[in-house]
């Protein structure tokens, strides 16, 4: 087994599902696993049909040519006509789709029917900018509801979405539009973060002037008051487009496969891959997890996904799963700890919130502020709590369950990736018994399995988590390179879905996920890559090579540490190490940027000249130093542990 997998004990409490809670939910027996197992595609062609309204029906539920796979693949639907129209048409119009609640503490309610006529009206700017069918357009926003308007405008109409997390640089955002030739970026001026407005509308402006000559046009909504420059011909405000705006845009149907967004995404190399989703098959697994994992109950329940679209689990979660299944969702601007601690249990105690949905690093640091917080509230509403993005630890999962959930709430721990799209390996609250930490089981329709170095099944212990068979949300593939995702995903294990991850089977058949077996780090539950951090460290002049590992982190559960060796004539020292940090921070975004940077005289590689980072993560964690035998020159690590120890840090 990989020597990146680190296997936990056993954990031994079980948690079944109450009585109470099995009597009212959506599914409360095994009928689904019993009958995906017996006929997977018949099964996910009828919630296609159950979940979904069609234009026109399909004949063919998949079309597989490995690794290339087909959902629904000659029926038609418009995603938004599923999102919107359809609930208004069944006289749901005047239901709130979002219950929007700004950093600062202002707050807006959109119904079903004023979202339609926002996104119809948004549709129609979007072409009076000359906007077709099947071009690409980046979003770069703050968590306002212009954001989902404008994904869902260009959805209505066959245009692609990127969104670019507002955490991004300048660079990012080039790339982006570059890899994607995006033709137009909406933006904010800026958005609510941490008490103060942060600008957004400078680092695209920074982005156009260096780069993205793709883009023609940009669309600002504001948010903050923030006067930015507006370049005439090529920036306008949304509000001054949207007066003008018809809503008549009647929803177009579109192919099953239409694209419907790319989503960039870190793999082990520098470059981000632009992962592909499209329509039927993404809103059918999205929308039939969202029902039956949430146990969503659409007239009662007031769901929270406490994500940033700038994610998948907000693309998924707070915007197509969601609108799909004609929900009330809350939406919430900024971070968990604005104005004080108790932020989320305020909201959830305003809302009366039914679904939280939130990462195990956002659970940790709960745990870390204290019960008093969650206590100063009131949050009985809560029917079902998730989490999502890393491996929960069972200390943190017992903590949601007693200090959150009061200890009745069933806690579904679901693993999915931005390639799976959707939900994969999840308990179904009102069947599964959990157990602290594992995400149990893949739900019905997608088949999970473990694998050896040499591809064998295992069958109790662990190993390589595949997916055997195809699924409606998977990627359709990475836009504009074909053969990296067959390299990436489809080459490691012969037909089978490689997804990067460890995982353990215990002897009852529950899974648990071990975090990622290659050059991803997993940083409070985003992904970045080793290599892109690399390479961003070597762009600072004093650079002469970088090694990237992540350590491990009560909090964040991974952090980026970065070890150096510097050129030349250049001195090290704190200031530089600092420099050299910032650096990162500008050039990929404040996410990536490195807890620590280590000088360091030289970096251990083996006499292949391959870096071996398993020994830089020993040290970065502290731990007793594995096998150095096959390195060039081991006294490089008992040098760079001396450093370490010695607090090269900040
Ligand atoms: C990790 C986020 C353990 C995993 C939806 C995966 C998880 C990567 C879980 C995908 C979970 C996500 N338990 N690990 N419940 N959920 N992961 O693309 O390593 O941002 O490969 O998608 O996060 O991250 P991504």
């Amino acid at each position: 087994m990989s020597e990146a997998i680190e296997v936990y004990e056993v954990e031994g409490r079980t948690f079944a599902p109450s009585a109470a809670f099995v009597a009212q939910a959506n599914t409360a027996d095994r009928s689904f696993y019993e009958e995906a197992d017996a006929d997977y595609e018949a099964f996910w062609a009828r919630q296609a049909r159950e979940l979904l309204t069609w234009d026109k029906d399909f004949t063919q539920t998949l079309d597989w040519q490995l690794p290339f796979a087909k959902w629904f693949n000659d029926g038609q639907l418009n995603v938004t006509a599923n999102c919107l129209d359809r609930h208004v048409a069944a006289g749901k119009g005047d239901k709130i789709a979002y219950m929007w609640e700004g950093e600062p503490g202002d707050s807006k309610t959109m119904t079903y029917a004023e979202l339609l006529t926002e996104v119809s009206k948004f549709a129609n700017v979007l072409k009076g900018l000359g906007l077709q069918k099947g071009d690409i357009v980046a979003i770069y926003m703050p968590m306002i509801l212009e954001l989902p308007i404008a994904m869902l405008a260009c959805a209505r109409i066959g245009v692609a979405h990127s969104v670019i997390f507002g955490g991004f640089s300048a660079d990012a955002i080039i790339d982006r539009c570059d890899d994607a030739e995006a033709k137009l970026v909406i933006t904010a001026d800026g958005g609510y973060r941490k008490g103060s407005a942060a600008a957004l509308k400078p680092t695209v402006d920074e982005a156009l002037k260096r780069g993205a000559p793709s883009v023609q046009n940009v669309i600002v909504a504001n948010r903050c008051d923030l006067n930015p420059d507006m370049q005439a011909g090529r920036d306008h405000w949304w509000h001054e487009l949207m007066a003008e705006a018809s809503a008549d845009c009647p929803a177009e149907p579109m192919d099953a496969e239409q694209l419907l967004y790319l989503l960039y995404t870190s793999g082990t190399t520098s470059k981000p891959k632009g992962i592909m989703h499209t329509s039927g098959g993404y809103l059918t697994q999205t929308a039939f997890t969202h029902k039956y994992v949430f146990d969503i109950k659409p007239d009662t329940d007031i769901y929270w996904c406490a994500a940033d679209i700038g994610w998948v689990t907000g693309h998924s979660y707070i915007v197509y799963a969601p609108l799909a299944n004609c929900v009330t969702s809350v939406m919430y601007e900024g971070t968990p700890d604005t104005p004080h601690k108790a932020r989320l249990w305020e909201i959830v105690e305003k809302y009366k919130v039914t679904q939280l949905y939130t990462a195990p690093t956002a659970i940790r640091m709960f745990m870390k502020w204290g019960t008093q917080e969650p206590q100063k509230h009131d949050l009985s509403s809560l029917r079902v709590l998730g989490t999502v993005g890393e491996p929960i630890n069972p200390e943190a999962w017992m903590w949601y369950h007693e200090h959150i959930g009061g200890t009745e709430r069933p806690i579904v721990d679901t693993w999915w990736q931005t390639e799976t799209g959707g939900h994969m390996i999840t308990p179904l609250p009102g069947v599964t018994t959990t157990k602290p930490g594992s995400a149990c089981h893949a739900i019905p329709g997608v088949f999970a399995e473990l694998v050896d170095d040499e591809g064998k099944p295992v069958e109790a212990g662990g190993g390589y988590l595949t997916i055997t068979r195809p699924w409606p949300s998977m990627l359709r593939g990475i836009w504009g390179d074909e053969q990296r995702y067959k390299d990436t995903y489809w080459s490691r294990f012969e037909g089978r879905y490689f997804a990067g991850d460890g995982a353990k089977l215990d002897e009852d058949g529950y899974l648990w996920l071990l975090g990622r077996v290659d050059d991803v780090m997993n940083i409070s539950g985003h992904r970045i890559s080793t290599t892109e951090v690399e390479s961003a460290l070597v762009d600072h002049p004093a650079v002469a090579e970088a090694a990237v590992v992540g350590a491990t982190d009560e909090l964040t559960g991974q952090a980026i540490i970065g070890y150096v060796i510097l050129r030349g004539t250049h001195e090290a020292s704190k200031e530089l190490g600092d420099e050299i940090r910032e650096h990162v921070g500008v050039k990929l975004g404040k996410i990536a940027r490195p807890k620590a940077v280590i000088i360091v005289p030289d970096l251990p590689k083996t006499r292949s000249g391959k870096i071996m980072r398993r020994l830089l993560r020993d040290v970065a964690d502290g731990r007793e130093l594995g096998d150095t035998t096959t390195l060039a020159d081991p006294s490089v690590v008992a040098e760079i542990a001396a450093g370490a120890a010695s607090g090269d840090e900040d």
